[in-house]
């Protein structure tokens, strides 16, 4: 992956002033966090690319692939200034990754709670957020984007083939990692200057990209187990909201596992998020 081609295309701001791109990595979240170790508050807003990773890290201890040339990894340091930084900063990484696939590869993606990027029912890239802790709170942030860019549906491990898809497999057309890595750092600079100042700005910002209507039926596995409800929108703090009966609920951490579809609405989205 070529540093300069990325530089090119993205205009000077406190993201990504300082830049590293490597063609593989273990994990770039792992990079991030080495460099909040070394430079503490100096290594706010350095971004770490990879092409590769050998240990990449997904959502609830999961994996995450990258094959060689085949995904985007993307993780930023951040060193939030004031107070405890909110789980809705990671919305600002899918709604990134959201604009990117709509602006630079020309396909229509959706959200589904907390921070999947969906085309289609199928999952096109993944959110990590991590804290660094020091004594009593937080000393630093990673928050990591991993995009499915050019695998066609064999590079898949065959349990993901039917959950997972790639920018190329939805739009026709190889997609080149240097463009895609600057085509998200345009977005992701406001919007992560935006869910640092005002996270519920950044929860506002968001509302029309999710994949779940109001009033639909979800079922999310929690820690706790299973939570049903029907969509009643996310919160100010990003917490997935929930009417239940009479009552409501709020989840903050979890998976939604089964969408219950009402009159086929999804059926209609089923061509992997072509315009
Ligand atoms: C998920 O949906 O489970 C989150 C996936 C996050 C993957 C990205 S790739 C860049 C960064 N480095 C990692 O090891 N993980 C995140």
């Amino acid at each position: 992956m070529n540093r300069e081609l990325i530089l090119k295309n993205v205009s000077p701001s406190w993201l990504g002033g300082y830049l590293e791109v490597h063609e593989s990595l273990g994990s770039t979240n792992d990079r991030a966090r080495e460099l909040l170790d070394e430079r503490g508050p100096s290594a706010h807003g350095a971004v770490v690319i990879a092409s590769a990773q050998t240990r990449g890290r997904g959502r609830l201890g999961r994996t995450w692939l990258s094959a060689p040339g085949l995904s985007l990894a993307l993780s930023v340091a951040l060193w939030p200034l004031e107070g405890e930084p909110s789980p809705s900063l990671a919305l600002a990484g899918s709604l990134a990754a959201a604009r990117a696939l709509r602006d630079e590869v020309g396909l229509s993606p959706r959200l589904k709670w907390p921070n999947d990027v969906l085309l289609g029912r199928r999952k096109v890239a993944g959110v990590l957020l991590e804290g660094r802790y020091a004594g009593e709170g937080a000393a630093g942030l990673v928050l990591g984007i991993g995009v499915n860019l050019n695998q066609e549906r064999e590079d898949f491990p065959p349990e993901l083939r039917d959950s997972a898809v790639s920018a190329k497999q939805a739009s026709g057309r190889p997609v080149s990692l240097e463009a895609f890595a600057a085509a998200l750092l345009r977005p992701l600079s406001g919007l992560l200057a935006l869910g640092l100042a005002d996270p519920a700005a950044l929860v506002d910002a968001a509302a029309s990209w999710w994949d779940h209507e109001l009033d639909e039926e979800l079922e999310v596995q929690t820690g706790e187990g299973a939570v049903r409800g029907r969509f009643a929108g996310v919160g100010r703090e990003g917490e997935l909201r929930l009417r239940c009966g009479a009552g409501g609920v709020a989840v903050r951490f979890g998976e939604v596992a089964r969408v219950r579809t009402a009159g086929g609405a999804r059926a209609a989205r089923e061509d992997g998020g072509r315009p």
